[in-house]
C-alpha cells in the first residue's frame, strides 16, 4: 500500500518502478504529478483531461481528487496488469474514470479529443506526438515527459538528430538545450496539423524532461511558433554565447572557433503569471524552492545562462561565491537557474559576468 498526498495505491509488490513488469508506479515522479497538480488548479479552466498511458493511474486520480476543474478524466494503458491495477484503485479512492485496455494511439485517435492530454512515456514521447496533438481541442492543453536524456542532452548526438531533428550541445547548457530542442520538435508536429503549441511550463529534473503547452489552432499563430526557432551559438574558448538565425559565422567576436546547438525553440519556457499562480496554490516546501527559482527565471528572457564553474576553468581564476555573484549584479536582471546549481541566468553580457565573477 503506498500513499501519494491524499491518493491510496494497492500496488503489486514487483511493479515498482521495472519497465518489463506490468504495473508502473515511480516514486520519483511524484514531484512530476505535484507540479501537474498545481499547473492544473492554476489554470482554473474546466477540463476533459486524458492520461493515455497511466500505469497504476495514480495521476487520473490525483486529478480528479485534487483539481476541482478536472471534469472527466479517460486513463488507458496497453498492459493488462496495469488496467486491472488502476480499477482497483480507483475503488480504493472513491473515484469514477473512464479505464481502457488498448495501445495508446489507438486510444487517443477513437476519442472525440481532449482539453488536457498528458503523454507520460517510458523514454521518448516521439511514438505518441501525433495522435495526442491532433486530438487536442481547442484551448488545450498538451504535458509531454521525455526520460529519454541522453541523446537531447548530447551524449548521442546522432540519435538526437535522427528522433529530434537538432544538434545538442554537451556542456553545462545541455539541459536547457535539450528542452529547447524537444519543444521545438513538438511544435513541428503540431505545425503539420495547424496548431501552435506554445510552452507555458517547462524544467528539467533528475532524469527527465517535462514540458506543458497551450494549444492554439490558428495558423498565423503556427507561423508565429515557427519564427521562435533557431541557434543557441557557443564558444567553448571564451564561453560567449548568442542566439541566430543560421550559423554561417564560425568564429566568435575573439576568432575562436564556435560550437552551436539546434535548431531549438527560441522563445520563453515560462508564462510567468501561471508561475506565479501556481507558487500562490503550493504548500510544499521543496517545491516552492522550486518554483521560486522558475519564476525568477521566467522574467529574464534570455536562452541560456552563464556557469560559474566553466568560467574559472576557461580563465584558470578562482570565482567569487554564488551568492556574492548574485549580490554584486543583483541591479540588473540576475537569478539562479533550475538547470545547474552553480550558474546563473542574466542579460548581461559576458564581459560584465566575468568582471563580477
Ligand atoms: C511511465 S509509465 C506511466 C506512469 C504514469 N503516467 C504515472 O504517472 O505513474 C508508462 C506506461 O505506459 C504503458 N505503455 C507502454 N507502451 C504503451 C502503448 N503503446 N500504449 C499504451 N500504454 C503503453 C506502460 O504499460 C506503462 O504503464
Ligand atoms: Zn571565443
Amino acid at each position: 500500500m503506498i500513499i501519494e498526498n491524499t491518493t491510496k495505491l494497492d500496488i503489486p509488490e514487483s511493479g515498482k518502478i521495472s519497465r518489463k513488469l506490468g504495473v508502473f508506479y515511480n516514486p520519483l515522479m511524484k514531484f512530476n504529478r505535484d507540479i501537474s497538480v498545481l499547473l492544473i488548479n492554476a489554470l482554473g479552466q474546466d477540463l476533459r483531461a486524458a492520461d493515455p498511458l497511466a500505469g497504476s493511474g495514480v495521476r487520473a486520480i490525483r486529478f480528479l481528487k485534487e483539481c476541482k476543474n478536472v471534469k472527466e478524466v479517460y486513463a488507458n494503458d496497453v498492459s493488462k496488469e496495469a488496467v486491472e491495477n488502476m480499477t482497483k484503485n480507483a475503488k480504493l479512492n472513491d473515484v469514477k474514470f473512464s479505464i481502457s485496455n488498448m495501445d495508446a494511439n489507438r486510444f487517443l485517435l477513437e476519442s472525440t479529443g481532449f482539453d488536457y492530454i498528458d503523454v507520460d512515456p517510458f523514454g521518448s514521447p516521439n511514438p505518441f506526438l501525433q495522435s495526442a496533438i491532433i486530438r487536442l481541442s481547442r484551448e488545450s492543453i498538451l504535458a509531454v515527459t521525455a526520460t529519454d536524456t541522453a541523446p537531447l542532452s548530447g551524449t548521442y548526438p546522432e540519435a538526437c538528430l535522427r528522433k529530434y531533428w537538432a544538434k545538442p550541445m554537451n556542456n553545462y547548457l545541455m539541459h536547457e538545450v535539450g528542452l529547447r530542442i524537444l519543444i521545438r520538435k513538438v511544435q513541428l508536429v503540431g505545425a503539420e496539423m495547424e496548431k501552435a503549441l506554445v510552452p507555458i511550463f517547462s524544467y528539467s529534473k533528475d532524469h527527465y524532461f517535462r514540458i506543458f503547452f497551450r494549444c492554439e489552432k490558428h495558423k498565423s499563430a503556427v507561423d508565429k511558433v515557427l519564427e521562435q526557432h533557431g541557434y543557441l551559438v557557443h564558444c567553448d574558448s571564451c564561453l560567449d554565447r548568442w542566439v541566430s538565425k543560421d550559423i554561417f559565422s564560425k568564429k566568435c567576436k575573439k576568432n575562436h572557433k564556435i560550437d552551436y546547438a539546434g535548431p531549438l525553440w527560441l522563445g520563453n519556457l515560462w508564462d510567468e503569471k501561471l508561475a506565479e499562480r501556481m507558487l500562490k496554490l503550493n504548500k510544499d516546501k521543496e517545491t516552492a524552492e522550486f518554483l521560486k527559482i522558475i519564476l525568477k527565471e521566467s522574467k529574464i528572457q534570455v536562452v541560456g545562462f552563464y556557469d560559474m564553474h566553466a568560467a574559472a576553468k576557461a580563465y584558470k581564476k578562482n570565482s567569487s561565491p554564488m551568492s556574492e555573484v548574485i549580490e554584486k549584479l543583483k541591479k540588473n536582471k540576475v537569478s539562479r537557474t533550475h538547470f545547474n546549481p552553480h550558474s546563473i541566468r542574466s542579460d548581461i553580457n559576458l564581459k560584465n559576468f566575468l568582471r563580477v565573477v
